[in-house]
């Protein structure tokens, strides 16, 4: 039987970037894109299958699965950090009991492979701050940053105790001009692009020197896929690899958008998330998914402004 992909959370940000890719590589009825909601007209996920799905209905989750004798799930639906913060006990369930129950058909040998995105979220205030090691102290102050820390243990607790083969990354901040972000601390970083476009006066919720880890998301796409890809012999990690591309904060963001739209005005209103960003490293040392499973990126912030403001 040959592989067969269920993405759910298909519709957002990452995913919506991740079917087509997928699809492109495998063929489109071998990966079935899922969501809350139904796709609108016109989404360019309705060149193959689409099933509403809620992650957190176990038995619908399986009815999908056995439908299309799924192999392998992509679990991208979560709460992001600033949405999670304004509902923490409904982003711990979504997030948690979402993982458990994609965790548990692998365990149950329904499925045989599962990718789930943990996030730079994962490190607090008292991680080292920058070239943040992949192992170190890790004591996060978000709700979201927390799903995320303990998300990861209990991959690695599946991967040890059930040979469950789940496999994971700590995405920094993702850019993408395909869809909008879905309630992140580094949205800022894709709205600002559209405001550009827009020739609208961008209004910051960070400081001007708020440095993150950020990258283009055709790496992460391909970073996922990669991944997916490795031998299994070859992966030394079972919780969640960091991976790195580059850092800036809005201020050089500005000023290399502002090169090629001079007339682009910004002004600096920090939020409440500029706490849960203070409280994240601002550089990731990602070598040991280099030395693994042969990660690089690709993408600058040049070639990544350029890449925006020429396909918003
Ligand atoms: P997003 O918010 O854009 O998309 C999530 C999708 O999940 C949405 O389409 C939403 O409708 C769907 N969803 C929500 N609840 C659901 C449920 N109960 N059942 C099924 N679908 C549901 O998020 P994203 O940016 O695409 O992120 C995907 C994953 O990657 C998340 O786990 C997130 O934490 C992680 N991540 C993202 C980033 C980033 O910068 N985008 C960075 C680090 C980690
Ligand atoms: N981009 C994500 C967020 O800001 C990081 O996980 O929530």
């Amino acid at each position: 039987m040959g592989k067969k992909v269920l993405v759910i959370g298909a519709s957002g940000q990452i995913g919506s970037e991740l079917v087509l890719t997928l699809r492109s590589r495998i063929g489109n009825m071998n990966v079935i894109a899922s969501d809350l909601k139904p796709l609108p007209s016109g989404s360019n996920l309705n060149e193959g299958p689409f099933e509403v799905l809620d992650v957190l209905d176990n038995q619908a989750l399986l009815n999908v699965v056995n439908k299309y004798n799924v192999t392998e799930v992509y679990l991208l639906a979560a709460l992001l950090s600033a949405t999670a913060e304004e509902n923490p006990m409904f982003a711990w369930k979504l997030n948690m009991e979402g993982l458990f129950n994609v965790l548990n058909l692998a365990k149950d040998k329904i499925i045989q492979k599962i990718f789930w995105p943990s996030s730079i979220a994962v490190f607090g205030p008292t991680s080292p701050k920058n070239n943040t090691p992949q192992h170190t102290i890790m004591e996060p102050t978000t709700v979201y940053g927390i799903s995320k820390l303990v998300g990861e243990r209990w991959c690695e607790y599946y991967y040890n105790k059930y040979n469950v083969d789940v496999r994971s990354i700590r995405y920094p901040g993702l850019i993408s001009y395909g869809s909008l972000p879905g309630g992140g601390t580094t949205d800022y970083a894709v709205d600002v692009f559209h405001k550009a476009k827009a020739n609208e006066k961008f209004t910051c919720f960070l400081s001007k020197d708020t440095t993150l880890p950020m990258m283009y998301m055709d790496d992460a796409i391909r970073a996922t896929i990669d991944l997916m890809n490795a031998e299994s012999s070859s992966l030394s990690v079972r919780s969640s690899y960091n991976i790195a591309a580059l850092s800036f904060s809005p201020e050089q963001i500005y000023n290399e958008i502002h090169h090629i739209l001079p007339s682009f005005e910004i002004e600096y209103k920090p939020d409440f998330r500029q706490a849960i960003a203070d409280s994240w490293p601002s550089s990731i040392d990602d070598e040991i998914a280099r030395k693994d499973w042969g990660w690089c990126a690709d993408y600058n912030l040049k070639e990544l402004c350029e890449t925006m403001i020429k396909n918003i």
